[in-house]
């Protein structure tokens, strides 16, 4: 049995169809915690293990833990660890997918490259070990929305090799080849030579 740190079911479906039978997956919410665990560091790796640690110090179990963002190289990583609030303001407002999205598109607006990356970090903490699992799938930025699927970023972002941006790719089309796709399939890998 294994703790993953959130409760995105998306995120927790994704493992547990991963894992099948051979672990039971438990959210947050299963094992009884309903704060927000800090996320104060400032990359992906130092948020994945924050979460992990704080599970395991303070409710005993393994567990699994993931911090995704966008990188965009002409903007010198942005939005990076600010992925998920890069257009938030300090009132609160602009929280959301369409802002970032909007916000992201403008400052793109006169910048030919448009090469980016997403990137996750997944913290594993497992019988008294720890392993980090990086999965990281690049592409680039559209310069408008394209395809209704997914969340986040995924209507402005295509990865390299394809002429789809991901909220035009099926779930399962985009699990494949996606950054928390692939650090998944390596800590599944993991887990299924160490149980
Ligand atoms: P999280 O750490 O996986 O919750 O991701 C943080 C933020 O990065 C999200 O709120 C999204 O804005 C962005 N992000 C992470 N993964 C994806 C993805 O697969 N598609 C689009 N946006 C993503």
């Amino acid at each position: 049995m294994i703790v993953f740190a959130t409760n995105n079911a998306h995120k927790l479906d994704e493992v547990r169809q991963i894992l099948g039978n051979s672990m039971e997956v438990l959210s947050l919410k299963d094992i009884g915690c309903n704060v927000d665990i800090p996320e104060t560091a400032d990359t992906f790796e130092g948020n994945a293990w924050q979460k992990a640690r704080y599970v395991k110090e303070h409710f005993g179990y393994d567990c699994m833990a993931d911090d995704s963002g966008l990188e965009v190289d002409a903007l010198g990583g942005e939005p990076g660890v600010r992925s998920a609030r890069y257009a938030a303001t300090a009132d609160g407002q602009g929280h959301d997918s369409e802002a970032n999205m909007d916000l992201l598109l403008t400052k793109m607006q006169n910048i030919t490259d448009r090469r980016a990356r997403f990137r996750t970090a997944l913290a594993l903490i497992y019988n008294g070990d720890e392993q980090l699992f990086n999965g990281v799938v690049e592409g680039h930025i559209l310069t408008e929305r394209h395809g209704m699927g997914g969340f986040g970023y995924d209507p402005i972002f295509q990865p390299s090799g394809y002429d789809l941006s991901f909220a035009e790719m099926t779930a399962e089309q985009k699990n494949a080849i996606s950054h928390r796709g692939r650090a998944i399939q390596q800590l599944v890998q993991y887990l299924n030579s160490n149980k």
